[in-house]
Formats: structure tokens, C-alpha cells, sequence
């Protein structure tokens, strides 16, 4: 039977050459014994580039995967084509103009560039808080007197709390203490990969999901095996101290090196 490998790209597969060349030729030697999924935040057009930028780094392909999640959970793309159900299943009570308008009127939140939204992701960068002027030629007093400025968990949770005050129906997806991901309440890498995996019947115990980041907690919220890599961010490692699982596994080793780590720690192929 095969097992269903559901990896998150950045700073995950990829982000230490080496070791994606590694794990690469180690699963192009079995690929007829899993499922392979890409969960990525990153755009169809920007995992073609990325691809591209690996073939001409290493002269070797990166394994073409079955499925490719895309756009945090928003889109599922097979053989290039977007999945029209899990589209439709996302469009039922998304207001992303509404919920665009919301987001526009944080000063801190930065729209990103088309090319990262679509039709079901409203996204943003959460610009550092900075106090411009060196705190050193500054007394006591006028410390105090400083406007208090938000920290970064303060703006998200204010930015969750007024959509759900109009009534929006939508998640926000918090990563690498940057990325601001507005998404439909049932789209998310999660759901999307247990929606890959009735569709291709395996089961929670051979399905195992990879990332280091805050958009892949959706993933570890599913009842699958998993694997945080060694270099997870800290949003990541906390949610993993607060909601620690038997089945999650933290690895020594950091991207793509953790992801074989887990593979054997969980026996998921048979020796040849
Ligand atoms: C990728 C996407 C970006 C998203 C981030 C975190 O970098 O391009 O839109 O905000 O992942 O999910
Ligand atoms: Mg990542």
C-alpha cells in the first residue's frame, strides 16, 4: 500500500541544496510506493519557477509531485489542472472584496504583489514594528511617553476580531512573523491534504505531513504522522509545546535531511 507524503517547499524541501539533491534521488529510487503532495503558500506560477531554478541549479528534476497545494490550501492543481470542486467548496460564503476592504485599513499590513493573491487568498506582510528614534537619546520620561505600538500577535488578533465582528467567514494564517494569509474558513493546507487523502484512500497512520512554519500547523491539526524540521520557526515549536501529539515528530536534522529522518522513523518504506 502506498503512503501519502504531503511536504510544505520552503525552508522545508528546499532551503539546503545538498539535502534536497539528497532526499530527491532517495525518493525517485521508490517513488512507486507513495502519493506525493507539494503544500505549499506559493503560487502555480511560482513552484514552476521553482522547479526551473533547480533544474538549472543541479541539472536533475525535482520529483514531479501528484498533487500540488497551492496558495496556503486555496488551490489543488493535478496535472496542471485546477481542481474545480475543492474551488467551488471554497467559494461558498467567501466575500474576498469585503474582506480585502478589512485588511486595507491596517496601516501595517502590506498588500503583497498580485502575483501571491488569488481568488480565494487575500495576503499581506505585517511590516516590522520599529521606534525610529534610538532609544538611547531618549530619557526615562520620554520612553514613557512614547505612543505604545501594537506588537505583531496584537494586529492579527484585531484583524480576526473585525471580520468576525461583520460576520466574515474566513481564517488568518500567521508565518515566519511576516506572511498574513486571509483564507476560507474550510480552505487551508489541512483540510486540503485530508481531502487528498479520501480521494486517494490512505489512511491518518500512512499519510505523513512536513513543514516549519505557522501555514503548516493546519497540516499537524489533521490526525497524520508529521515531522517539524530542525530549523522550524517559533511559532511552530510553540504550537508543538502547547498541542503535543505521539504522532508528531520533531526532527534533529533541518530541511530536507529532517524529512528522511522521519521516513525512517516511521518505517513508511519497505527496504528494496
Ligand atoms: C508564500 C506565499 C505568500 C504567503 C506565504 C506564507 O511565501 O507566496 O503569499 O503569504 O507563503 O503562507
Ligand atoms: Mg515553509
Amino acid at each position: 500500500m502506498k503512503f501519502l507524503l504531503a511536504t510544505d517547499l520552503d525552508n522545508t524541501l528546499v532551503g539546503d541544496l545538498w539535502a534536497t539533491i539528497g532526499l530527491n534521488q532517495r525518493l525517485a529510487a521508490a517513488r512507486q510506493q507513495f502519493y506525493l503532495v507539494y503544500a505549499t503558500g506559493r503560487s502555480l506560477d511560482s513552484f514552476r519557477q521553482l522547479q526551473q531554478e533547480f533544474h538549472s541549479d543541479t541539472n536533475t528534476q525535482l520529483l514531479e509531485p501528484d498533487y500540488l497545494v497551492a496558495g496556503v490550501g486555496t488551490e489543488i492543481y493535478h496535472q496542471g489542472q485546477l481542481d474545480q470542486e475543492w474551488a467551488a467548496h471554497l467559494s461558498q460564503h467567501w466575500q474576498r472584496e469585503a474582506i480585502t476592504k478589512i485588511g486595507d485599513n491596517f496601516p501595517a499590513l502590506i498588500y503583497q504583489p498580485d502575483t501571491e493573491q488569488n481568488p480565494w487568498k487575500v495576503s499581506y506582510y505585517l511590516q516590522p514594528t520599529a521606534i525610529s528614534t534610538p532609544s538611547s537619546f531618549l530619557s526615562a520620561a520620554d520612553l514613557q511617553n512614547l505612543p505604545k505600538q501594537k506588537s505583531n500577535k496584537q494586529i492579527i488578533d484585531d484583524l480576526r476580531l473585525q471580520l468576525a465582528a461583520v460576520g466574515l467567514s474566513a481564517q488568518v494564517v500567521f508565518s515566519s512573523n511576516r506572511d498574513v494569509d486571509i483564507l476560507p474558513y474550510h480552505g487551508d493546507k489541512g483540510q486540503a491534504v485530508r481531502y487528498l487523502q479520501k480521494k486517494l484512500r490512505v489512511n491518518s497512520q500512512f499519510t505523513l505531513v512536513c513543514g516549519d512554519s505557522g501555514n503548516d500547523i493546519t497540516m499537524f491539526q489533521e490526525k497524520t504522522l508529521g515531522v517539524m524540521v530542525g530549523n522550524s520557526q517559533p511559532e511552530l515549536l510553540e504550537w508543538h509545546e502547547a498541542h503535543p501529539e505521539a504522532q508528531h515528530y520533531l526532527a534533529r536534522s533541518t530541511y530536507a535531511n529532517a524529512i528522511w529522518e522521519a521516513i525512517e522513523h516511521f518505517q513508511l518504506l519497505s527496504s528494496p
